[in-house]
């Protein structure tokens, strides 16, 4: 098919293009660089430079490579950042969406997956996570996700689109052949922050939060392989092709502690850390663990990486493979790299 990813040179985006491309589809990806690098694009995609926030250009680029399906993934996506620069998120992610699926219809492109995120639910009331959980948003970023999940249910319902919903839990890990990886600007995410600071003389990690309620007082969460989310993506899609749509859950079924990662990350890297102990960082919920039934019976989606060493194993070879991320590959390595993978 051919897809257009959007987003498809940010960190989960040029995973989800890979992928789509070894299962054998075209990829367009749509991307303005203000987080995602060029060279993390796989070659074989198309790469066109520009932004969801210009509407003519998404239904210029569509109808030019004659699009049959769409996955969405540009948007912000710091809870923090959210908390403090609302509108940026607004714009962004729900507004943005909203140009993406008036393109759609209007050129009747009626496939879509949708990256979401667990940071819709808030509060859990239950221990598991299951997608028909309330949505109750702690902070803007996840209430822009919300929202546009909402605009879409409506789109489906009244223009006959047929869309898959992929609410991500923690996503965290690298190609394991280190082609490519997580790089961004600035880092805010608890794994390749801990795995960054591992390669500096002074190994400081920060803990935000030590009063919250649960086994050690740190919060919990569910981390996935971004090659097994990625994967999600091309079950979702395949799923579409077959009359399967709906909202499912990216996860684990097993939550981690911020200790426990720590401890992880000093098992896999052989350095000893030096743990700050803070306060709460604004909008973070206590514990977010998945269900995951419903992704793996309804869609068929199978784990490679279950555990948590093996992801950050993977996560520590790109970071130290790669200590400045992609300003490491030389511009005449990119294309060879891309080869051998
Ligand atoms: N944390 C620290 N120290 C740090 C960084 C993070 O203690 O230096 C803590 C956070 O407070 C949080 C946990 O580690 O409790 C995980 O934080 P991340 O920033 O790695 O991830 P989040 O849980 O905030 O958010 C991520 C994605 C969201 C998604 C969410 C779903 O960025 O898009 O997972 O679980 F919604």
């Amino acid at each position: 098919m051919k897809v257009l990813v959007t987003g498809g040179a940010g960190y989960i985006g040029s995973h989800a293009v890979r992928e789509l491309i070894l299962a054998g589809h075209q990829v367009i990806v749509l991307d303005d660089l203000s987080q995602g690098h060029r060279r993390a694009v796989h070659p074989d995609a198309i790469f066109i430079r520009g932004s969801t926030s210009n509407p003519e250009m998404l239904a210029r680029t569509m109808g030019l490579y004659g699009i049959e399906a769409v996955m969405h993934f540009a948007a912000h996506i710091e809870v923090a950042e959210s908390v403090a620069h609302p509108k940026k998120y607004y714009q962004n992610n729900l507004s943005n969406t909203l140009n993406l699926l008036q393109a759609m219809v209007d050129l009747k492109i009626r496939k879509l997956v949708f990256s979401s995120t667990a940071a819709v639910y808030g509060e859990p009331q239950t221990e598991l996570l299951e997608e028909d959980h309330p949505r109750s948003p702690l902070n803007p970023y996840g209430r822009s996700k919300m929202m546009s999940e909402m605009v879409i249910e409506d789109f489906c319902k009244s223009y006959g689109m047929h869309a898959t919903v992929l609410r991500y839990f923690n996503v965290a890990g690298a190609t394991p052949s280190a082609v490519i990886g997580e790089d961004h600007r600035p880092e805010t995410h608890l794994i390749p922050k801990i795995l960054k600071a591992a390669l500096t003389s002074n190994p400081e990690v920060k803990i935000y939060g030590t009063d919250y309620p649960t086994f050690d007082g740190t919060c919990v969460r569910d981390y996935v392989h971004v090659v097994d989310l990625a994967r999600a993506h091309v079950c979702a899609l395949e799923g579409l092709n077959n009359g399967i749509s709906g909202t499912f859950n990216i996860g684990s079924e097993k939550g981690f502690s911020v200790r426990q990662v720590i401890q992880s990350c000093e098992k896999i890297t052989g350095k000893k850390l030096i743990v700050k102990e803070e306060g709460r960082r604004p909008g973070d919920p206590a514990i977010l663990v998945a269900s995951s039934q419903k992704t793996e019976k309804v869609l068929g989606w199978e784990r490679l990486y279950p555990d948590l060493d093996t992801i950050i194993k993977h996560a520590w070879q790109w970071h130290s493979s790669h200590p400045e991320g992609y300003a490491d590959i030389l511009p005449e390595q990119e294309f060879q790299f891309y080869q051998i993978s």
